[in-house]
C-alpha cells in the first residue's frame, strides 16, 4: 500500500513562485512513489470575499497550472473541494470537537484578524476545522506543504486524537511534510514578509504566469541591503531570500553558489537569478497554454478527481456518522 499524500491550494490571487518552490514541485515529484491526492480549496478561498467570474476562471487557472507544472491526473487525483459536500459536513463534526481556545492560538488568524478587525469571517475563523476535514477524510499520511501551514496540520492532528480519544481509533494521525530550504520564500519588496498571493504590491511576487520582462523587472527592484558581500545569511533577509531562490531553481549547493558570487555584485546576482526563473518557468507557461487552449480537458479532469475521491469520503462519512450517533 502506498502512502496518501494530500495537500490543498486556495484558488485565489496569482499562483507564485513560494507556492511552487515550497509545494507544487514536491507534489510533482512524489506522486510516483505515493498515493497522491490534490486539492482545489475553494471553500476555504471564500472566507474572504471573491468576486463570482473571478474565483470561477482562478479554479480553472489553478488546475491548469497544477497540470502545467507536472501534476499527471493518471497518478493524482486533482478535485475541487465543493465537488464534495462531505467536506463541509466532516468539518462541521469537527467543529463540535473543537476546543474554541484551539482555534483562537492559530497564527494566521490572528495575522488576519489584525488587518481585517470586525470584517473577519466565522469562515475565516473555522479555517483550520474544514482544512481538518479535508485531510481526515481521506486517511492522509503525509500533508506537504510551506512552513505557514504547520500549525494548521498540527492542529488536525489535535482534532482528530480527541475525536479518537472519545470514539476509538477513526482517524489516521497526518504528518506535516515541510521541505527543508524554501518553506517560507520572502516577498522581493519586502523580504521580511511572506510571498503572498493577496499582497496587492506589484514587486512583491513573482507569479508563475508572469511574462519574462515582469519577471526580470520584479528581480531586478527586490530590496536587499547595503553590504556588498553574497552570501547565505539569514540575518540578511532580502539577499538570503533571492540567495534561496536561486538554489532551488538551479539544484546548486550553497558553496558553489557562493564561489560563483564572490567578489561580484548584487547587480550580477540578480541578472543571472531573473533568467533561471524565466528559463525554469518557460516550459510551465507553454505547458499552460497549451493545456488550457481546451477547456473542456480541464473541466474533465476535475469530474474525474471528484468521482475517484468521492467513495473513499464517503466512506470515512459513515464510520464518523455511525460512531457519533447521527441519523
Ligand atoms: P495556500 O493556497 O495559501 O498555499 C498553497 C501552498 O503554498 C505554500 N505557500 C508557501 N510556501 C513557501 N513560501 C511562501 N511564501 C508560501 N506561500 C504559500 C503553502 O504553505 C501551501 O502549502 N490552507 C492552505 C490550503 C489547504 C490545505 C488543506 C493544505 C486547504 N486544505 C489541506 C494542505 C492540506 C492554503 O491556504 O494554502
Amino acid at each position: 500500500m502506498k502512502k496518501r499524500v494530500f495537500s490543498g491550494i486556495q484558488p485565489t490571487g496569482d499562483i507564485h513562485i513560494g507556492n511552487y518552490l515550497a509545494a507544487i514541485k514536491h507534489w510533482v515529484a512524489s506522486q510516483t512513489e505515493l498515493d497522491s491526492v490534490f486539492c482545489i480549496v475553494d471553500l476555504h478561498a471564500i472566507t474572504v470575499p471573491q468576486e463570482t467570474n473571478v474565483l470561477k476562471s482562478k479554479i480553472r487557472e489553478v488546475t491548469g497550472l497544477l497540470l502545467a507544472a507536472g501534476i499527471d491526473p493518471k497518478l493524482s487525483t486533482v478535485f475541487i473541494q465543493s465537488h464534495n459536500s462531505a467536506h463541509t459536513e466532516l468539518a462541521w463534526i469537527l467543529n463540535c470537537f473543537t476546543p474554541m481556545g484551539w482555534m483562537q492560538r492559530m497564527t494566521q488568524f490572528k495575522d488576519k484578524l489584525q488587518e481585517q478587525k470586525e470584517q473577519v469571517s466565522v469562515g475565516l475563523f473555522d479555517y483550520p476545522a474544514l482544512m481538518a476535514a479535508d485531510i481526515l477524510l481521506y486517511n492522509t499520511d503525509i500533508v506537504p506543504v510551506g512552513e505557514d501551514q504547520k500549525q494548521h496540520v498540527e492542529l488536525t492532528r489535535d482534532i482528530a486524537q480527541r475525536f479518537n480519544s472519545i470514539y476509538g481509533e477513526t482517524f489516521k494521525l497526518p504528518e506535516p511534510l515541510i521541505p527543508e530550504t524554501g518553506a517560507r520564500i520572502m516577498g522581493l519588496d519586502d523580504p521580511t514578509t511572506k510571498m503572498s498571493k493577496s499582497e496587492a504590491g506589484s514587486g512583491h511576487a513573482i507569479n508563475l504566469l508572469d511574462p519574462s520582462d515582469t519577471i526580470r523587472a520584479k528581480v531586478m527592484q527586490a530590496t536587499t541591503d547595503s553590504l556588498r558581500e553574497i552570501r547565505f545569511d539569514e540575518n540578511r533577509p532580502g539577499i538570503y531570500n533571492l540567495l534561496v531562490i536561486y538554489e532551488l531553481f538551479t539544484g546548486l549547493s550553497r558553496p558553489d553558489i557562493e564561489a560563483r558570487f564572490e567578489r561580484k555584485g548584487y547587480v550580477n546576482l540578480k541578472q543571472e537569478l531573473a533568467e533561471i526563473i524565466v528559463d525554469s518557468l518557460r516550459p510551465l507557461q507553454s505547458r499552460y497554454q497549451e493545456l488550457t487552449a481546451d477547456p473542456t480537458y480541464l473541466d474533465s479532469v476535475l469530474t474525474e478527481g471528484s468521482s475517484r475521491i468521492r467513495p473513499l469520503a464517503e466512506k470515512t462519512m459513515t464510520v464518523v456518522k455511525e460512531k457519533v450517533g447521527l441519523g
